[in-house]
């Protein structure tokens, strides 16, 4: 018995066009997903803590550190993911992101997030478990050329620290070939300004409030004396 075509099974040229169709769907989820994967592979991401969140203790605490590190800087790099996509900024580097958007009013929300990013990864950096001490001699030499004395370059480090109004962080830098202590407002930071960040110790509230409330100086000299990083410096300063 002859079997008729009814209408209701496709005929053969709508096999054909149900099949390309299909590829089409394929190849576009296909494009969608490797567009993912390259969106997530130039999203920023969270830099691992050099050292357990309970390290700097009893300097500063696993719970601030939890804080500052798990919220704040997170925070920092949640905020640029979402305001960098599908700009002129997506895919570029924390770096050039902040050379690009430096001094320009217009982009200063990203500016502020990229910035803190890269504050604080350095600022984490900046400290480790029984810092403090004599730097090595190679920093040692320079820190004595430029400012007399090791305690005399400590001393600027807190000062430019307590006397920053606000938010903001102390920094040694190299100015040329001289070692400087300056501080900066907020996210600022003196790569944008051509000197090179040694070291940096962070004084916005969210640092030091925790355990040491309303004694920035304490904090400051406790950072100084017992965790800064004089190596990770000297690396800086090569
Ligand atoms: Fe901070």
């Amino acid at each position: 018995m002859n079997k008729r075509n009814t209408g209701t099974s496709p005929t053969v040229p709508a096999r054909r066009s149900f099949l390309i169709a299909s590829a089409g769907t394929v190849a576009c989820l296909a494009m969608r997903s490797l567009f993912r994967i390259a969106h997530a592979a130039s999203s920023h991401v969270l830099p691992p803590l050099p050292y357990a969140e309970n390290a700097l203790e009893p300097v500063i605490t696993a719970n601030s550190i939890g804080f500052h590190y798990g919220k704040h800087h997170k925070g920092y790099v949640d905020n640029l993911n979402k305001l960098v996509s599908g700009t002129e900024y997506a895919g570029l580097s924390l770096e050039k992101i902040i050379t690009g958007t430096a001094g320009r009013p217009e982009k200063k929300v990203i500016f502020n997030n990229a910035a803190q990013i890269w504050n604080h990864t350095f600022y984490w950096k900046s400290m480790r478990a029984k810092g403090g001490g004599e730097p090595p001699a190679a920093l040692k030499q320079k820190m004595e050329a430029s400012f007399g004395s090791v305690d005399a370059c400590k001393k600027e480090l807190a000062s430019a620290a307590a006397s920053q109004f606000g938010s903001g962080w102390s920094w040694l830098v190299l100015d040329g070939s001289k070692l400087k202590v300056v501080k900066t407002a907020n996210a600022d930071v003196p790569l944008t300004t051509g000197m090179k960040p040694l070291l940096t110790i962070d004084v916005w509230e969210h640092a030091y409030y925790l355990d040491y409330q309303n004694r920035r100086a304490d904090y400051v000299n406790a950072v100084l004396d017992k965790l800064i990083n004089w190596e990770f410096a000297l690396q800086n300063a090569s």
